[in-house]
């Protein structure tokens, strides 16, 4: 009887050692520890013995076996658990050495980032930002800015014309009239930034596209002075403290008096050179006093009112500040040269 114990007992260890799914372990389970299993028809078979201490013996040593196997049937189980784990974390590894694939991030475009710092520096002057259409009337675009029909300051503003009537804005100077329109008679300070399109012969110099800055500013009192302080603080905050301005008589239809705003060259700062072909000044805006005819179009009484507008070239600006040649680099949509802008 002894001997069948062992032989179970070596039958059982073995045949568990090869189980290696938790299924083959249910199996076993079934097979030995179960009700109708080996080890409990083991012990069932106990009562045939007569010799009592034999009984005892044999009674101790199934027992014995029992508590054995069921120890070892959770050793397994947990061994298999564990194999089971190691296999998933093997299957499911991730190489985080390996470097991760990079995002490619974009970036504002270098037209836009200029404009942007313009813009805050005029909002620091209380300057607000107005968005005016990019399709414009012929009446918007140049009648209510007093250039009427057949004036040969059209000349300088050839345009793209959608019919008759519409055409695609020349300038922002007709977002003027639409502040105006949208404040008259309270006073105003308005920024309009904006693509502005004309039909030019596209070089390194001219493109059918570009932006501008509009500035406007009306009130009580409003005068060439204001303008004068206005632009100098942005010039000294845009292109440094120490920048000289220089304002020269001009002429725009929509203006009056008209003058042209240089600044000081940023190369050779004033000594002359080549990118200010020796004047030691570059020009960045046309400006003036707001035409009585042009606040009238607006909304205001110009025995009331003055005010001053300004419009300033972003592409120029954003040109010399990088030492960009080409202005046809910033609609060429080249990476190489938006990439340099980070
Ligand atoms: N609109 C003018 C241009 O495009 C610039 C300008 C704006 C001049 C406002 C005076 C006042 O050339």
């Amino acid at each position: 009887m002894l001997d069948e114990i062992t032989q179970l007992r070596q039958r059982a260890e073995k045949e568990l050692e090869a189980a290696g799914s938790p299924a083959a372990l249910d199996e076993w389970q079934a097979r030995y520890l179960s009700r109708k299993g080996e080890v409990k028809l083991l012990l069932k078979s106990i009562g045939r013995i007569s010799d009592p201490e034999a009984k005892k013996a044999v009674g101790r040593e199934v027992n014995l076996l029992s508590r054995d196997l069921e120890e070892r049937l959770e050793a397994r189980r947990a061994g298999i658990r564990e194999e089971e784990r190691a296999r998933r974390l093997e299957a499911e590894k991730i190489d985080i050495s390996l470097p991760s694939a990079r995002v490619a991030r974009g970036r504002l475009h270098p037209v836009n980032r200029v404009l942007r710092e313009i813009c805050a520096i005029f909002q620091g002057m209380g300057f607000q930002i107005f968005e005016s259409p990019h399709v414009e009337t012929d009446e918007y675009n140049f009648q209510l800015l007093n250039f009427p029909k057949h004036h040969p300051a059209r000349e300088m503003q050839d345009s793209f014309f959608i019919s008759e009537d519409l055409l695609l804005r020349t300038h922002t100077s007709p977002g003027q009239i639409h502040a105006m329109r949208a404040c008259a008679p309270e006073p105003l300070r308005a920024l309009l930034p904006g693509t502005c399109y004309r039909n030019e012969a596209i070089t390194p110099r001219s493109e059918i596209q570009f932006h501008q800055i509009e500035g406007l500013a009306v009130g009580p009192g409003v005068s060439l002075a204001d303008l004068k302080g206005v632009l100098t603080e942005f010039v000294h905050q845009f292109f440094g403290p120490d920048r000289k301005v220089l304002m020269r008589g001009s002429y725009f239809p929509f203006t009056e008096p008209s003058v042209e705003v240089d600044v000081e060259c940023i190369l050779c700062g004033g000594a002359g050179c080549r990118l200010c072909k020796g004047s030691g000044w570059l020009e960045i805006l046309g400006a003036g006093s707001v035409h009585p005819t042009v606040l009238r179009n607006g909304g205001y009484d110009p025995e009331e009112f003055t005010g001053f507008a300004f419009g300033l070239g972003i592409e120029r600006i954003v040109m010399l500040r990088h030492a960009i040649d080409d202005i046809r680099h910033f609609f060429s949509g080249d990476l190489r040269f938006l990439e340099q802008f980070a």
